[in-house]
């Protein structure tokens, strides 16, 4: 799709803007061409003969038909250096996409169980979240994200796995999250290990409410206690839990081309980000998987501007939730502000 030239403007414009992602899974940075590297490196076998098969591939019918790639895709990364490459490619695009924080969520259990040493992992995305902090200027936090298809005790063993280099990270690692199958797999079977993370002084988020239930997302708040929702959308059908996120400005990591690609939604047009928005629920714009959902950050602020017809400021306002929303300290949310409201008045 090519752009006309005021959309070429406004890309430009918008890409000024100093933005946070806050819903961006590590693994879902994986482009077929760095999955054919890594797999031609490590010798592991893909099924797919070239690129553009696996791209062909990327028809996802729900929320399983991509896990179901996304896990197998992950089988290429094996060592320190592959979890480097992945991270500092989506470090260096979100870079030229005006992106200014990232908080990444990461599932150890989808390398642990393959053998891959959790240490491994830590290593690789951390040595590129620092480089990237010193050489682009990104500031990155990373949530340790359970797979919700899984057991509680799983996830209790990774966390245990995990604690011993909390020190080692501590600049990083400062929260957790929830993610993989969300039918049948509520909020509340993960009560125990979430209160165990608040005690231990984690920052808390949680998928709810993108195929699951609004219900979900009331239990997330209520059960599980967290600051942010991951998704959120399916809340609209719950007027009260709507009056609930207004009134307590609980953050919403919308992630609008993820749902267009997994049937959350059928048109971006018919998508609820900005009558949540409007209704003045505290939404951001995020790109959850971009390698398989066709577009970064950037993208999603895009598409949505000209498939909802956002307006200039309210395009501000997304900007401005996401770093509101973030788990950066105050001093650096403020200054990322002026920055904002000053980038916001260039033309
Ligand atoms: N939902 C649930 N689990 C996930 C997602 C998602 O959108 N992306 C990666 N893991
Ligand atoms: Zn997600």
């Amino acid at each position: 799709m090519s752009l006309a030239p005021q959309d070429t403007a406004l890309r430009t414009w918008v890409r000024r803007l100093p933005k946070a992602e806050l819903h961006l899974h590590i693994e879902g940075t994986l482009e077929p061409e760095l999955m054919f590297e890594l797999a031609a490196r490590n010798g592991v076998a893909l099924p797919y003969a070239d690129v553009d098969a696996v791209r062909a591939a990327y028809q996802f019918t729900d929320l399983q038909s991509f896990l179901d790639l996304y896990y197998a895709g992950a089988s290429v990364l094996m060592t320190e250096q592959d979890f480097y490459d992945l991270t500092m490619a989506y470090l260096r695009r979100i870079h030229a996409d005006g992106v200014v924080h990232a908080e990444i969520m990461f599932d150890p259990q989808t390398h642990t169980h393959r053998g891959i040493p959790i240490e491994t992992v830590f290593a690789g995305l951390a040595r590129a979240l620092r480089e990237a902090r010193d050489t682009l200027g990104i500031s990155s936090y990373l949530l340790l994200s359970f797979l919700r298809h899984l057991s509680q005790d799983d996830a209790f063993a990774t966390l245990e796995s995990a604690l011993p280099l909390r020190d080692a990270y501590q600049d990083l690692w400062i929260g957790i999250g929830l993610d993989s199958a969300e039918l049948g797999n509520p909020p509340e079977k993960f009560a125990d290990i979430y209160a165990r993370c608040a005690e231990l002084g984690f920052m808390l988020v949680a998928h709810a409410g993108e195929e699951g239930p609004a219900d979900y997302v009331r239990t997330a708040l209520d059960t599980l206690h967290v600051a942010r929702i991951d998704h959120g959308v399916r809340s609209s059908d719950d007027p009260a839990l709507l009056q609930t996120l207004i009134q307590r400005q609980i953050p919403l990591t919308v992630c609008p081309l993820s749902n267009l690609k997994l049937a959350v939604v059928s048109r971006l047009a018919d998508h609820n980000l900005a009558q949540l928005l409007r209704a003045g629920v505290l939404v951001t714009i995020n790109s959850d998987d971009p390698a398989y959902f066709g577009g970064y950050l950037l993208d999603n602020y895009l598409a949505c501007a000209q498939a909802l017809d956002l307006s200039h400021d309210e395009l501000v306002t997304l900007a401005a939730n996401s770093l509101n929303a973030s788990f950066l300290p105050i001093a650096a949310k403020t200054r990322l502000l002026d920055q904002l409201t000053l980038a916001a008045t260039q033309a």
